[in-house]
């Protein structure tokens, strides 16, 4: 079992990581002075995985458990949901003490996490991630949330959870796309400040071969632990933070202009590639790091060429999201692996060069 510490001084918390940990959530929560009734926010097929292992950990530690469910999938990420949980929550006589834990992937997370923190303003939030995108990302960082209309992610707060356990075993019962996805983001934290979690990763992913216990709990404790640093260092997100955007430049207009039938991992992919295309070409990234690139990212599972979008489309998602200045739009670019840089200085034709060459040569 291993640890990592998010240390944001009085809002300091732990991040428990390992195989099995589930059953042992009781005691953690005792250290960090939760006690009486609990209420966890599942979905249904989480529930049928690890609800009943959760719930009897904490019933033999002597917590009272109510179970809140909710459907699965990013819509009930909403403030009609949140508004039910609300009812839900007083109706099972939930109080500023009583802690909510979420039990799931991002969306119980971001969703839980919102209604933690809004729910009688605020009371204890404990974050138990089940899918790797939760566990090395969304868990981590306090940023909770819904989404409403077009504003995804835009109605929420800084939260941050009073503790949060990450049991990797859960990770074995996630479909081969949801791992992908989750690997896309740990690959972002390799290029970005570690270039020997990406060598690790690129001894470690088989292709088709799912990661073994050993290697799963390696990969979460050492994505976590980036993650935790950059969070300490930038908590409200207003200058760091921005070097986790790696990718999501072009990502994030990838998923809008597929109307969102890209997966954000897919995206991701495809974005990190383009923006170390854009840095070779700017002389800065060298063409073999940028094959090395390729080459981890084709094992984790994920896409390495441009998917057949109409790339105005894609252009004009990018202007959208971003602030355009002069023609120019900010990027997080790789240096080498391991590092990055920030620049205003890269142009929406060389993006655009970019993607048309990209899509040509393949
Ligand atoms: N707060 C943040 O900082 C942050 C960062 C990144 C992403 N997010 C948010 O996270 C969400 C995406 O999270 P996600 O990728 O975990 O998706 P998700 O929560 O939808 O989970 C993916 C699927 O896996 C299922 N699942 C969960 N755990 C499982 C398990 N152990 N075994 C089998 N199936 C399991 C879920 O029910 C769901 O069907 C998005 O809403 C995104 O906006 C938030
Ligand atoms: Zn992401």
């Amino acid at each position: 079992m291993k640890k990592v510490e998010v240390r944001l001084g009085s809002d300091s918390y732990t991040i428990h990581i390992g195989p099995g940990i589930l059953a042992h959530i009781g005691r953690w929560l005792k250290e960090n002075g939760l006690a009486g009734k609990l209420a966890i926010i599942t979905n249904p097929v989480v529930r049928e995985l690890y609800g009943a292992a959760l719930e009897q950990g904490l019933v033999d530690a002597g917590f009272p458990v109510a179970i809140l469910s909710v459907p699965d999938g990013e819509e009930q990420k909403s403030l009609e949901t949140a508004g039910r949980l609300y009812h839900e929550l007083s109706d099972a006589y939930a109080e500023r003490t009583t802690p909510i834990l979420a039990l799931g992937g991002g969306v119980i997370g971001d969703l839980a996490g919102f209604v933690a923190a809004t729910y009688l303003r605020g009371v204890p939030l404990v974050q138990i991630p089940t899918t790797l995108l939760a566990q090395v990302d969304s868990s981590i960082g306090g940023k909770v949330a819904v989404n409403h209309g077009q504003l995804k992610n835009e109605i929420g707060a800084f939260y941050q959870p009073r503790l949060v356990v990450a049991d990797t075993s859960t990770l074995k019962t996630l479909p081969d796309k949801e791992l992908a996805n989750g690997l896309a983001e740990v690959i972002k934290c390799a290029v970005i400040v570690d270039n020997g979690l990406f060598a690790y990763l690129e001894r470690n992913l088989a292709g088709m071969k799912p990661p073994g216990d050993g290697v799963l709990e390696e990969i979460v404790f050492r994505t976590a632990q980036i993650k935790a640093d950059v969070v300490a260092q930038d908590e409200r997100d207003s200058g760091l933070r921005n070097i986790l955007n790696y990718g999501h430049t072009i990502g994030h207009a990838l998923e809008s202009a597929s109307d969102f039938q890209m997966r954000h991992g897919e995206a991701v992919a495809i974005g990190m590639l383009a923006a170390a295309r854009i840095s070779n070409q700017m002389d800065i990234f060298d063409k073999k790091e940028l094959l090395r690139l390729k080459g981890v990212i084709e094992r984790a599972g994920l896409p390495t060429e441009v998917p057949d979008l109409r790339l105005e489309q894609v252009i004009q998602a990018i202007e959208h999201d971003k602030k355009v200045l002069q023609g120019k739009v900010r990027f997080i670019l790789p240096r080498a692996i391991g590092s990055v840089f920030i620049t205003d200085e890269v142009s929406l034709s060389l993006v655009e060069k970019i993607l048309v060459d990209w899509h040509e040569e393949a």
